[in-house]
């Protein structure tokens, strides 16, 4: 497959180094542009590329970024990329910690239905829930007992099957986790955040989160540039 991904740090470099080794075409974009990218290129044989090439050169798309960056991203990044351009969002909020407040998930939206709204287009949310070296380093083999599955949540029926066959030959199970709206079950606090579940496990996980954001994982003060201060 041509993969575009934007954002090459933890998640998106570890994509990158997996996903061109099961053989994928990958095109690798960040902030500062292709050429900060060489080394990686090199290591892996990706493509650098702008954020705008990133996002029309696959069949799917990675937005893997700081969920406080996403405004940063262009406007109409996605303007003109088919429909069938399926985008993947791996973000999660770290209100205190990174990101800052963003008034609509503290008022209750999903993360990943905040970044679509941003985004102006569908995506389908997976990988938020697992460390970046697990990832790179934990796929194992179909049937292998004990494998880490992973969950998959999104509204479009092909692209959330594209995603888990992708999720599946990075060596992980693939768990429906129902829609983006439902997506809450596995963002930061729930059971199955960075637990490295097997699929029984995800699925008990998913169902017994709770919807409440915990004091944690919500932002301190009113600003969008409000972190929590070191005691
Ligand atoms: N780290 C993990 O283990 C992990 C696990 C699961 C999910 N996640 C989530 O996945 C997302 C990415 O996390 P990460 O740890 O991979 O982040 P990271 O290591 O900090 O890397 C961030 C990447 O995003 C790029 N970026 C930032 N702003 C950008 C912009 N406006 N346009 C294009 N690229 C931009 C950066 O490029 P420059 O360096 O050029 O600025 C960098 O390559 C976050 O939401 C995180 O919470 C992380």
């Amino acid at each position: 497959m041509k993969i575009g991904i934007i954002g090459a740090g933890q998640i998106g470099g570890t994509l990158t180094r997996r996903l061109t080794k099961l053989g994928h075409e990958v095109f690798v974009a960040n902030s500062r542009g292709p050429d900060s990218l060489v080394g990686l290129a090199k290591e892996t044989g990706a493509k650098p590329v702008s954020v705008r090439e990133a996002a029309r050169a696959g069949e799917v798309v990675v937005v893997t970024i700081p969920q406080g960056k996403i405004p940063n991203l262009p406007k109409d990044l996605f303007a003109g990329v088919p429909d069938e351009v399926v985008v993947i969002d791996t973000g999660n909020y770290y209100p205190q910690q990174r990101d800052g407040r963003i008034p609509e998930i503290e008022a209750g939206s999903t993360e990943s239905r905040w970044v679509a709204n941003r985004l102006g287009r569908p995506v389908v949310k997976a990988f938020n829930n697992i460390y970046a070296s697990h990832l790179l380093e934990l796929g194992r083999p179909a049937e292998t007992p004990g494998r880490i599955a992973l969950p998959v949540a999104g509204d479009d029926k092909r692209a959330k099957e594209i995603v888990m066959g992708l999720v599946d030959e990075l060596g992980f199970d693939a768990i429906d986790a129902g829609s983006l709206d439902e997506s809450w079950r596995q963002q930061p606090g729930t059971p199955v955040y960075t637990a490295d579940f097997d699929a029984e496990g995800v699925r008990r996980g998913l169902a017994e989160a709770s919807k409440e954001r915990t004091s944690r994982w919500r932002a301190i003060g009113n600003s969008p540039g409000s972190f929590a201060r070191p005691a």
